[in-house]
């Protein structure tokens, strides 16, 4: 576990270590891997170590060159002209002065001008802003780009423009162990043994035939908090059996991506997978405790 000024990353070293030798050598990066699955994490702890600054865009159809890039004050232009004083900067003038990292998360889902912006910087090293005129990189600014090979959206209009200017690095799901360890920091409150399960069982998601694409380690921190919730509010243990099952159906359902075959609705298959790891409900509902069917047994 690694803990750079604040930001935990649990397991995730040999990611970490290609990760900070891809930008010591001035490498640009494009992390891809599933929701989920640390691309965040890992970037903001490698910028805390480094001690550069960290510049993070949320990739979408709205991030126009313009946002990206920054703008003229309109008000501020009419009184005193184009002046380099009234550039309000966004994020990449931003990171480009400072030298910093620049995290554009979802880079596939941005507009295709918005990208071809990127893609220059990417190669030039420098940017040349209408009526402000040229804004070099700062040693140290790096652009990092994330994105989900699973999402649908551009994925395949990310050219290979992109991937020739990038050094790019896969994230994976990460073992049970290190999954349960990320619960834990975020999600103390449960003995390890219900955690562990719940792990087992959200991972099970990604492997069911009916689903197309699983839980992330996101919908075991929401039900294992969700189940914190639940049994303050009942009266119960978070730990157990219907607690655990209504805490998983709404940390759950709505994140299985279910295959188009499919006729089932997500719940039935969130069910039969609690049913597979838990058993069925004890016949004392509720107040079964750690045994039988949450406890670990
Ligand atoms: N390796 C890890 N170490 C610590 N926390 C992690 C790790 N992987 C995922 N998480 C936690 O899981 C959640 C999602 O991680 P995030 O970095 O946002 O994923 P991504 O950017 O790939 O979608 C966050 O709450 C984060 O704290
Ligand atoms: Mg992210």
């Amino acid at each position: 576990m690694t803990d750079a000024l604040g930001t935990t990353v649990v397991g995730r070293e040999r990611e970490v270590e290609l990760l900070v030798s891809a930008l010591e050598c001035g490498a640009h990066v494009l992390l891809e891997g599933p929701p989920g699955t640390g691309k965040s994490t890992l970037l903001r702890s490698v910028a805390e170590g480094a001690h550069v600054p960290f510049v993070l865009v949320e990739g979408n159809a709205e991030l126009t060159p313009g946002r990206l890039v920054g703008h003229f004050d309109p008000a501020q232009v009419l009184s005193q002209g184009y002046s380099p004083d009234v550039f309000v900067d966004g994020p990449l003038v931003e990171a480009l002065r400072s030298g910093a990292l620049l995290y554009v998360e979802e880079v596939n889902r941005v507009p295709e001008e918005t990208l071809n912006v990127l893609l220059t910087v990417m190669s030039e090293a420098e940017l040349n802003v209408p009526r402000l005129g040229r804004v070099h990189a700062a040693d140290g600014f790096r652009l990092v780009a994330a994105m989900n090979p699973f999402d649908a959206v551009g994925t395949a209009r990310i050219s290979s423009a992109l991937y020739d200017r990038s050094c790019r690095l896969t994230m994976g799901y990460q073992s049970a162990a290190d999954e349960s360890r990320i619960v834990a920091l975020r999600a103390p409150e449960v003995d390890d043994a219900w955690r562990n399960r719940v792990v087992d069982l959200v991972r099970r998601t990604r492997e069911h035939p009916d689903v197309r694409i699983g839980s992330s380690v996101r919908g075991t921190i929401d039900l294992v908090r969700l189940a914190v919730a639940l049994s303050s509010r009942r009266g119960t243990s978070p730990t157990g059996w219907s607690t655990g099952l209504d805490a998983a159906l709404v940390a759950l359902s709505g994140r299985l991506r279910l295959q188009e075959s499919c006729r089932r609705p997500p719940e039935e298959v969130v069910r039969e997978l609690w049913v597979a790891v838990f058993g069925q409900e004890p016949a004392e509902g509720d107040a079964d405790e750690g045994g039988g069917a949450s406890g670990g047994a």
